[in-house]
């Protein structure tokens, strides 16, 4: 697969380059902000899903006879993470924010207070407010330009107010953190202790950068497991966001039942669409996808490579150690304006990215840029370059 190549994707339906226009100002602005990729999936997934299509009938959707979808999902989970798991365990949302969402519902009263630590991924705050849930931030320790977990915060924030559930994200967007087996140990001992439902976001899990391995909390917590729903999805992994297909995997029946029967209320939760089954087996079980995937995350870690060094070397700004996703995570803090001045200025100078509000932060956790750099080569280049020289500008005003 060529990564270098550079797709055209306006007028495709993309958010990311069609929807641009709605939230940027500049109408020649790189669009480097929603989590979506600027390369193709892999030829597998796209034959499968072209065939799909030339049958020319999207009636609703099914488990062909000898196609065993929670079958392949173990598989792919032993394969890729050396983790067991009874397929009968597992369910399906549409999309894993979907999945958050049926899990709040199902599983808290309003008004329950739910945990996530912060800067977070947006969606988390507008699913537990969304359902009238009580959102509490725990905010990530963050020291000599890294992240962790302030374990010490969590069990008293746990205890003072009264939480009932907590969404751990791994690998961490934005920060990129791959949480460690001590990391994820600590952190469900402490929920245990206070009885907290866990609910584990690992859609990132498959872009992990060299070096760094993704454990699944559920796997290196047993003793806790009936109280861990871990999401998952092939969506971030192979660029299949649109087709809104994820799974859940949880070894309490309970809570599987509870959530199916909230979803039951507007959708049919086990009915995924008609693509993305297909679409799913062709990404899990080819080989050739499997090699796309190991070429995908080498050209993101040299991207994260290259960029790290443009930025660092021309600005102030440190770009944090991501250890996964394709999300870069900029600390800007140097530059002592405003979050709208440095969004206006980046908007101006034509690039898309997003800013400390949207991951839940105030000004006072100083100022940070969260730039997607899924994209070739040369689009990134431009990006960058545009980037670096707001940047510039921003510090001699
Ligand atoms: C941590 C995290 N969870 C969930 C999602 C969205 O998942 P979906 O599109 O399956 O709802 C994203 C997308 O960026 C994400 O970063």
């Amino acid at each position: 697969m060529n990564f270098d190549q550079i797709n055209q994707r306006h007028n495709t339906y993309s958010i990311k380059w069609d929807g641009a226009k709605a939230v940027y100002h500049n109408p020649e602005v790189i669009p480097m902000w929603i989590a979506d990729m600027d390369f193709q999936s892999p030829q597998p997934v796209i034959t499968a899903i072209k065939n799909q299509a030339a049958q020319g009938i999207y009636g609703y959707s099914t488990e062909p006879n000898m196609t065993s979808i929670p079958q392949i999902i173990a598989t792919w989970l032993q394969q890729q993470n050396d983790w067991e798991i009874d397929p009968d365990n597992l369910g399906y949302s549409a999309g894993v924010v979907n999945g958050l969402g049926l899990a709040i519902r199902a599983l808290t009263k309003e008004n329950d207070a739910i945990i996530t630590q912060t800067p977070l991924y947006g969606h988390f705050k507008l699913a537990v407010e969304n359902s009238k849930r009580r959102l509490i931030s725990n905010p990530l320790l963050y020291q000599n330009g890294k992240y962790s977990l302030d374990f010490q915060l969590l069990e008293q924030q746990i205890v003072e107010q009264h939480v009932k559930m907590a969404i751990l994200c791994n690998p961490h967007n934005p920060t990129g953190r791959v949480w460690t087996a001590a990391e994820l140990k600590q952190f469900a001992q402490i929920c245990q202790q206070h009885q907290v439902i866990i609910l584990s976001d690992d859609i990132h899990s498959d872009l992990t950068l060299p070096g760094y391995n993704y454990q699944p909390l559920a796997k290196i917590y047993p003793e806790y497991q009936d109280q861990i729903i871990t999401f998952k999805s092939p969506s971030k992994t192979f660029n299949l966001a649109g087709l809104q297909f994820a799974y859940y995997y949880t070894t309490n029946p309970n809570y599987r039942k509870q959530m199916q029967s909230t979803a039951a209320y507007s959708s049919n939760p086990d009915l995924p669409t008609i693509f993305a089954l297909p679409a799913l087996a062709a990404a899990y079980q080819n080989q050739e996808s499997h090699a796309w995937l190991m070429d995908l995350r080498k050209y993101l870690a040299s991207n994260l490579e290259w960029l790290t060094q443009q930025i660092e070397s021309q600005t102030a700004a440190h770009v944090i150690r991501s250890e996964a996703t394709y999300l870069a995570w900029i600390d800007v803090s140097y530059l002592k304006c405003s979050e709208e001045k440095l969004l206006q200025a980046l908007d101006a100078g034509g690039v898309g990215v997003q800013t400390n509000q949207e991951f839940g932060l105030d000004d006072k956790a100083g100022l940070f840029i969260r730039l997607n750099f899924a994209t070739a080569r040369l689009t990134l280049e431009k990006g960058i370059a545009r980037l670096v020289k707001a940047l510039q500008q921003l510090e001699v005003e």
